[in-house]
């Protein structure tokens, strides 16, 4: 795993060695400690203080020993950012696996190598971190060893806990994470709170730390001296989610999901946990384009991965939510054999991957929501032609994308899921969303625990065996499994456009949009389904409307980031409408991502070349505030001519009061232009920047703002 030296690594040793290691060490010289400190008798070693730092050394990370008991530290550019703060296990039927410790061992090394997603919002990731293991072990007479892993980055720190198979702790039932991030000052934070009833579908608040209880992950916060923060975990794959609680002079604790017994997590040694994530970003937009997470996680298992196909979907679904049709039977069924055709021809007209079908199956005509066994996963309703509909789709190249509400009952939907998946094998079905609706899992369990985890993971690899990519609703967080298993494409995870269709609060405000990319979106791909063009539907919700612009919805494509992309509003809405060329044209799957422009909860501007192609596209949103924004085009290859194709907000373009208002025309641009980005409030500005022809050239007139 060495690459060699790529970087400094400091490293002081225990007490008495203080002396004799101050200072910045090379990569050998830590192997030679290591290999001192393991020939040692560990009894000694209860102080110990060792460094790491990033490869562009503007991050270190301290691993302490205090009187036994563990601690780390973060520093960038010299400025603390965590204080000391504990580390470690409370069991329920063993000691505390917090204190009494001595090193044992210690090793660091580098690693540095570029890897390519199969789809994404980047083609090239680049994984380059160091690394100090540190290996614990207890001077008592239990000897029970552990190991703490810290890898930076230059964007951020992860670190974990190895738990080895050993004689004195084997079954464990974990009871608490000691886990501490103590930060430097009561820091603005935006956050949605745990242990809550709907999940994670809460609109964030933004407060000082000092005013935050139980929170979920990602955290987000922004500290005086100006730094950009973000507190997650990466690789939860048979673990309880990691909430943070607040304990008071800035320290936040990991607060564990647990399961009904009050256990947090069951496990056997050896196991290891999920990192522990903490961005550091000197500006909010660094935090997106920092791919620590996806890093942390392992490399791809499936062996084929040619069947994967981003793109975007249209569906009966849009038209539930605004109450046209049902889902359950009747006149106004929505996924009848002659509708989903219709959105199947929809779909092949504009060359769109497929059309989700919500409502298809038996279950829908119960109170289905309060959980119980009532969905059916093999059985469509009458009136709804599976055969006939899935030679159609064949026929057409669209794919019928399927839908299992499970409505939480796990053991339901564990007990159907083979023959299910089997179903849509049978069918041509390869994209499943999958949903969870209800307060609980399995009547008893949260929705972010480990029993759920463990749900998710046992569904993500039956899904790869069968080919099937999945978009699952009321999911448990993303922490960067896509990596692993890439059929993990897409997922819910926040309030979604859907909010405005029927929320009795009226919907996601204007800044929820500008608060989600570094928030919410840090964590993962969002299937948030942009695109509603009809932003009023007064006859069937009167007091429910979409709080955007047109042109903000178009926008949506480029800053919210999912690798299967909704188009969601009913095919009708989209007649005669020539912003809709936009959503034609804008592809799921890109290249490179870049963040031009950045405040959380204001604005936000998204710039992405398409997957091995030329074209570019920019996408911008405001909050409730007009802006007046630049789009510096210095990412196209120089000296060369591009089409740039404007969707704007007009002048008088307003979200409230005159939302659709747009002005659309095309523009010669080049590396050296800068676009002009006027927001309207609540609104957004999106642009398709496509290499000129040589008629073009001549002809399209030069972009002048
Ligand atoms: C909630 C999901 O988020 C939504 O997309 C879906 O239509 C309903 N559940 C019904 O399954
Ligand atoms: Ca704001």
């Amino acid at each position: 795993m060495s690459r060699g030296l790529a970087s400094k690594l400091m490293v002081s040793g225990t007490r008495h060695r203080v002396a004799a290691f101050t200072g910045l060490f090379t990569f050998s010289s830590l192997l030679l400690l290591s290999v001192l400190l393991a020939g040692q008798a560990v009894a000694a070693e209860s102080e110990a203080r060792l460094e790491i730092f990033s490869p562009d050394e503007s991050i270190v990370v301290a691993f302490m020993l205090k009187q036994g008991a563990p601690f780390y530290e973060i520093k960038r550019s010299g400025v603390e950012i965590i204080r000391p703060s504990r580390m470690g296990f409370q069991f329920k039927n063993a000691a505390p696996l917090d204190g009494d410790f001595a090193v044992a061992d210690s090793r660091a090394s580098s690693f540095d190598e570029t890897w390519v997603q199969p789809w994404g919002e980047v083609k090239e990731i680049r994984n380059r971190y160091n690394e100090l293991r540190v290996e614990l072990e207890e001077t008592s007479a239990a000897r029970r060893r552990m190991t703490v892993v810290f890898r930076v980055y230059d964007c951020g720190v992860g670190f974990r806990y190895e738990l080895p198979r050993q004689e004195n702790l084997k079954d464990v039932e974990i009871m608490d994470e000691k886990t501490e991030f103590a930060l430097t000052g009561p820091h603005d934070a935006w956050w949605i709170p745990a242990y809550r009833d709907n999940r994670y579908e809460y609109l964030y608040t933004k407060s000082s730390l000092a005013e935050m209880d139980t929170v979920h992950t990602p955290l987000t916060m922004q500290t005086a001296d100006g730094f950009f923060l973000s507190i997650h975990e990466a690789a939860l794959t048979d673990y309880a989610s990691m909430t943070v609680a607040s304990k008071g002079d800035n320290v936040l604790k990991c607060d564990l999901v647990p399961w009904s017994d009050g256990v947090r997590v069951k496990a056997s040694t050896p196991f290891v946990t999920p990192w522990r994530t903490l961005q550091i970003a000197e500006n909010p937009g660094e935090l997106i384009t920092c791919y620590l997470i996806l890093n942390l996680n392992e490399p791809c298992v499936l062996e084929d991965v040619s069947w994967l196909r981003p793109g975007k979907y249209a569906g009966i679904w849009w038209g539930m939510h605004i109450g046209k049709y049902t889902w359950g039977s009747g006149d106004r069924h929505g996924a009848t054999t002659a509708n989903v055709k219709k959105y199947i021809d929809f779909a092949a007209e504009n060359g769109f991957l497929g059309v989700l079908v919500e409502g298809w199956n038996l279950g829908w005509d119960s109170e289905w929501w309060l959980g119980g066994s009532v969905f059916d996963f093999t059985t469509p309703y009458d009136d709804f032609g599976i055969e006939e509909l899935s030679r159609y789709a064949a026929a057409k190249g669209v794919k019928i994308i399927g839908h299992h509400e499970t409505s939480a009952a796990i053991e339901n939907y564990e007990s159907q899921v083979d023959a299910a998946f089997s179903f849509c094998r049978r069918y041509g079905i390869d994209v499943v969303k999958t949903g969870y609706v209800g307060t609980r899992v399995s009547e008893t369990e949260w929705h972010h625990g480990q029993y759920m985890v463990r749900h998710c993971r046992k569904i993500v690899e039956k899904a790869a065996k069968n080919r099937i990519m999945l978009d699952v609703h009321e999911p448990v967080k993303d922490t960067g499994i896509r990596r692993t298993y890439p059929n993990m494409m897409t997922r819910e995870g926040a309030r979604g456009m859907e909010y405005d269709a029927w929320s009795v609060d009226g919907g996601n405000p204007p800044d929820h949009s500008t608060i989600l990319p570094f928030t919410r979106m840090l964590s993962g791909p969002f299937d948030f389904t942009p695109g509603i063009f009809d932003l009023h539907f007064e006859e069937l919700r009167p007091d429910n409307r979409v709080n955007t612009t047109l042109a903000k919805q178009l926008a949506y494509y480029l800053v919210i980031y999912s690798p299967l992309q909704m188009v969601a509003d009913l095919p009708e809405n989209y007649e005669n409408q020539p912003a809709f060329k936009f959503i034609v044209d804008v592809p799921a799957d890109w290249s490179e991502t870049r963040v031009l422009n950045a405040q959380i909860g204001d604005y936000v501007t998204i710039a992405r070349r398409e997957r091995d192609g030329q074209d570019w596209y920019v996408g911008s949103i405001t909050d409730e505030q007009p802006r007046q924004l630049e789009a510096h085009l210095d990412f196209l290859q120089a000296g060369k001519k591009y089409v740039a194709e404007i969707y704007a907000d007009a002048t008088d373009a307003d979200w409230n009061s005159n939302p659709y208002a747009m002005n659309i025309h095309s523009a010669l641009v080049d590396s050296d232009t800068v676009i002009r980005l006027a927001l309207a409030p609540g609104g957004g500005q999106a642009v398709r920047i496509r290499p000129a022809s040589e008629a073009e050239a001549g002809d399209v007139a030069p972009y002048s703002p």
